[in-house]
Formats: C-alpha cells, structure tokens, sequence
C-alpha cells in the first residue's frame, strides 16, 4: 500500500488510509529500537533546505533519513548561491543534477512549497510553510494522542494561543478534525483568525474555562517575529490568562499538557510543568523521530531510481 500522494506539502494531501500507513509504519519503527537502521533510502541523496531556524524538525529529520540509510546533505542558505541571487527553483534543479531525489524544506512563504513541486518530478516535504502548515508536527501530534488514548477520535482538545500565526494549529485543525478529535480554542481575540476552519469551533474566554471542559490542552508558542504589530501588549497579562501554570494542573492533575516547541517559559507555561507526568512535550519530540521515518520510508515508494 502506497500513500496517495508522492510527497507532503498541504496537510490535506493525507487521508485516513495516509494516516493509518504513517501511524502503523510508525509502531513498526518505534518497535525496532534506537539503533536500528533500515534500507528504505540506501544510498538515496537527500537535501535537508532549511531557509528558517529549527531544532526538533531539522535534527528529526537528519536522523530519520540517516536511519534510512539515505546520503543526508544539509543545504545551508546563507553560505549557498542564494545570497548571490540564485532562485529557489534554480537551487532544487542545481541539487537534482547531483541526483537529489527528496527535499525537505522549511520556509516562511506561503505557497514555495507547492510551487517547487510542480516544477520538479522528485519529492518535496514541507518541514514548515509560513503560518500555512507544519504536516508532519501535525502527524506527531496526533500520533501522540493516539498513543495516550488508543484513539483520537472524542478526545476532548483546546488549542490555546496564537492560532493567527500558527502553522502548528492549522495542520493540527486538519488532521486532528478529520479524526475525529473534538477541537475548541482559546486566546486572546487578537490573535484568532477570520478563517474558515474555525468557524463552529468552541471559544472558551480563557484557560480556565477550557480546562474545565476539555481532555488536552495544546499550549501554542506566541510567535512575536511573525506579528506585524504589538498584538500582546503585557506577557504577564496573557500568561495570567492562557498560561499554564502548576496552580491550574494541580486542580486537574488528569489534563494532558502538549506543546511543539520550542516554550516561551512564563508566557504559555511554567517551567516546573514540562515535570509533570501528563505534560507529553518530550513525547512529542521523541514521535517526531519516528514518524518522519514512517513519512520517509512510504514515500520512497515514488523515488524515481
Ligand atoms: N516544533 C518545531 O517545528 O520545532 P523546531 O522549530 O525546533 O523545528
């Protein structure tokens, strides 16, 4: 069985058969153990093209593909002809005259994605799009949920925070809705969209009200580089509001805790809670790992050799 796409740009390029494929061939590799490593990409080149920063998804990635047995080259932008000009679309052909057959890619513009992969036959994998989409943080947040649930589907889940911005919460509305889970929000006004996507969902006027009704609070980093203006005036107003702090877990010592990463401390949580056992931040982390292998290894089946 194949994933129904040759590569992952948009969340909605994956359906339940995807999801089920992605989580199965996840278990499979989480069952291994650490120090396993598998021929899905042996001796297949692959470009790591980060134009913005990251920690968990660049390094997650770099594993997975070595674990795969791929020829990982890790493509850095400020050293790369880009800063002489050269196009983005010229750097993927440049890199596919060496022979790079896969591409993962983060950056801030909305839509480079989608076009490089309509002008290339190889395989593009969005590793962070703008404010548009984050597919495989969507995949490991769900296959969190799965793995402390048995199943998404009717969990109770509140995003809280800065929705606006968030590439998080836009591949989290897409796969966690098409599962089934039961999605609220809560932030302040200013930073929840006009969108579409939302539109229906509960809005609970703060976190105290959302823990009262909900199972897992997604706690969402406050983005202050994307805002073009001052939309939170006080951080000490937002964490008295949306903040986690041990106050709120302790009168629900039951709530699951989940944050991608990486935490403004004092502003969506306190330090102190990343300890508790139901926080499953370190979780998160470890399922990127593996899932990217799963989203790896199934979409070797469209390499052109
Ligand atoms: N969650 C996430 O995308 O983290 P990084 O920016 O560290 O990759």
């Amino acid at each position: 069985m194949k994933l129904s796409k040759g590569y992952l740009i948009d969340s909605n390029d994956l359906n339940l058969n995807d999801l089920k494929l992605i989580f199965d061939r996840t278990d499979e590799f989480i069952k291994s153990g650490n120090f396993s490593d598998f021929d899905y990409l042996k001796n297949v080149p692959l470009a790591l093209a980060f134009f913005e920063n990251s920690t968990r998804t660049k390094l997650s990635f770099e594993l997975a593909a070595k674990r795969l047995n791929a020829h990982v080259l890790d493509f850095n932008s400020d050293t790369s002809s880009l800063t002489k000009g050269e196009t983005h679309l010229d750097t993927i052909r440049t890199l596919e005259a060496m022979g790079v057959k896969i591409f993962v890619v983060r950056h801030k513009e909305d839509g480079l994605h989608k076009f490089l992969q309509n002008n290339t036959n190889n395989i593009i994998i969005n590793a962070g799009e703008g404010e548009s989409d984050h597919p495989t943080q969507g995949l490991l947040d769900s296959y969190t949920l799965k793995n402390h649930f048995g199943s998404p589907k009717g969990v109770n889940l509140c995003i809280v925070g800065d929705v606006l911005h968030s590439r998080v919460a836009r591949s989290n509305l897409i796969l966690l809705k098409k599962q089934g889970v039961n999605i609220s929000l809560t932030a302040p006004k200013e930073l929840l969209p006009k969108d579409d996507l939302i539109k229906g969902l509960t809005i609970y006027k703060d976190l105290d009200e959302a823990i009262d009704n909900v199972d897992v609070v997604m706690l969402l980093r406050v983005q202050k580089e994307r805002m073009k203006s001052e939309l939170i005036k006080s951080t000490e107003e937002y964490h008295s509001k949306f903040g986690m702090n041990i106050k709120r877990y302790e009168r629900k010592p039951e709530l699951i805790i989940m944050h991608p990463g990486p935490v403004n401390y004092g502003v969506e949580l306190d330090e102190k809670v990343i300890l508790y056992p139901n926080c499953l931040i370190q979780n998160q982390v470890k399922y990127g790992l593996y899932i990217r292998m799963a989203v790896l290894s199934l979409l070797s089946d469209y390499i052109k050799r």
